[in-house]
């Protein structure tokens, strides 16, 4: 009870010594360097009240007024500190103003050692934006931009310098470790002055130029892979190595033999009319000056043997036929004799021994 009172006196002494001193409308100003600014100072009851200010200040007034407007055509002072006072001073009010300017520049950089950059190396990248004021109310955003252009947010940064409102030159920083995938992408950076509610909306944003990455990295076969395989003898073989790596790799194939019908061309390897010595492991290695990447195909050559199956059952069935083809004509020859001997031998008995003769020699012939 007795605590609620006090509280309600407290609060009734403040409202009363609240409408007695002086209020400013408005009470806060967001100001570009160089722009107009202006706000009033007012009382409740008439009193003799000046502007205390580096620029437009105005003296204590000569009668009692209910307001006083202070007016200036352009701030050209960071530390101005509009004060709004009565006579003898017994009442003083501070005009809450930011003069902002944006940066004259916001550029993006990183130290380049070694350059270009190389895959898993950490680079430090710099943000420099100059000349802006108040630097404690920017932010820095690192961003990424990949080759189909998806923008990634790296980094976002505020310096608490709330106590400085000359221009500065803010410097930001950011370590960054490049991977193969991000060879072709952007770096940039972003400033954006937040003010608030009372500046400008939406908040300024300035961006960096866009530093383009190349990142070097070392070959990374990507076809065919290393695996077995095996071809059938007479086949032309056909291995494309190819890998992937910045600078473009070169190709060097070792193989397991040296022959007139293999031809390489970077990192495709044929070799026509495949003979069973030309088996073995083929080796791919892509090569570029980061290093390099080596793939092993395990080639088989196998004899084909449908054609020698399919030859020989020719050859088979041909001699079968020929077989069967004398004997069937052995036999109709043997049974037409007989029969001419049968014929003969009756009236001319004498020629017996004769045909037999000549049978005999026939069957000698066969
Ligand atoms: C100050 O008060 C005058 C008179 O009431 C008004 O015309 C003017 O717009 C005010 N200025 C500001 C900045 O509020
Ligand atoms: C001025 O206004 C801002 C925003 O309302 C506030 O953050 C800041 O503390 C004020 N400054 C002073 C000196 O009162
Ligand atoms: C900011 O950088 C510029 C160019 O280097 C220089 O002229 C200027 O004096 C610097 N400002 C501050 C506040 O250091
Ligand atoms: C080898 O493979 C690569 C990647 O798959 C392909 O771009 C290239 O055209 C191929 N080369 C040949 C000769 O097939
Ligand atoms: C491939 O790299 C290894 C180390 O990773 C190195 O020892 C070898 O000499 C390199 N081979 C070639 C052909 O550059």
């Amino acid at each position: 009870m007795e605590i609620v009172i006090l509280v309600s006196l407290l609060s009734l002494y403040c409202d009363f010594t609240d409408a007695e001193c002086l209020v400013i409308s408005p009470a806060r100003l967001v100001v570009k360097y160089g722009d107009p600014a202006s706000s009033n100072c007012s009382s409740d009851t008439p009193v003799e009240m000046g502007w205390e200010a580096t620029q437009g200040g105005v003296g204590l007034t000569d009668n009692k007024v209910k307001i006083l407007n202070w007016k200036v055509d352009s701030v050209t002072d960071w530390k101005i500190k509009p004060t709004c006072f009565t006579d003898g001073g017994q009442c003083q009010k501070e005009l809450n103003i930011t003069v902002y300017k944006l940066p004259d520049s916001v550029s993006i950089s990183y130290r380049k050692y070694p350059d270009p950059m190389v895959e898993g190396h950490q680079y430090l990248l710099q943000c420099l934006v100059q000349n802006i004021a108040p630097i404690g109310r920017l932010r820095v955003t690192f961003y990424k931009v990949s080759t189909t252009g998806e923008q990634t947010e790296l980094d976002t940064q505020q310096k608490s310098k709330d106590n400085i409102n000359t221009p500065e030159n803010g410097t930001y920083t950011l370590d960054f470790t490049p991977g193969r995938d991000d060879d072709g992408a952007q770096l940039l950076c972003s400033a954006m002055l937040d003010l608030g509610p009372e500046g400008p909306q939406p908040p300024p944003v300035m961006d960096s130029n866009r530093l383009n990455t190349n990142v070097h990295y070392k070959p990374q076969i990507t076809s065919p892979g290393c695996f077995s395989m095996s071809i059938t003898e007479g086949d032309t073989l056909s291995l494309n190595c190819s890998a992937n790596g910045n600078p473009a790799p070169s190709y060097d194939w070792l193989l397991p033999q040296a022959d007139p019908n293999t031809m390489e061309e970077r990192s495709v390897v044929t070799i026509t009319n495949m003979a069973k010595s030309h088996s073995g492991e083929y080796t791919c290695i892509a090569i570029n000056p980061l290093g390099n990447s080596t793939c092993t195909v395990n080639v088989e050559v196998t004899v084909d043997y449908l054609p020698i199956f399919a030859g020989l059952a020719a050859a088979v069935v041909v001699i079968l036929l020929v077989i069967s083809c004398f004997t069937y004509s052995s036999y109709y020859k043997h049974r037409r004799m007989g029969h001419y001997q049968l014929k003969d031998v009756l009236p001319r008995r004498h020629k017996n021994k004769h045909v037999v003769q000549h049978n005999r020699m026939d069957q000698s012939f066969m």
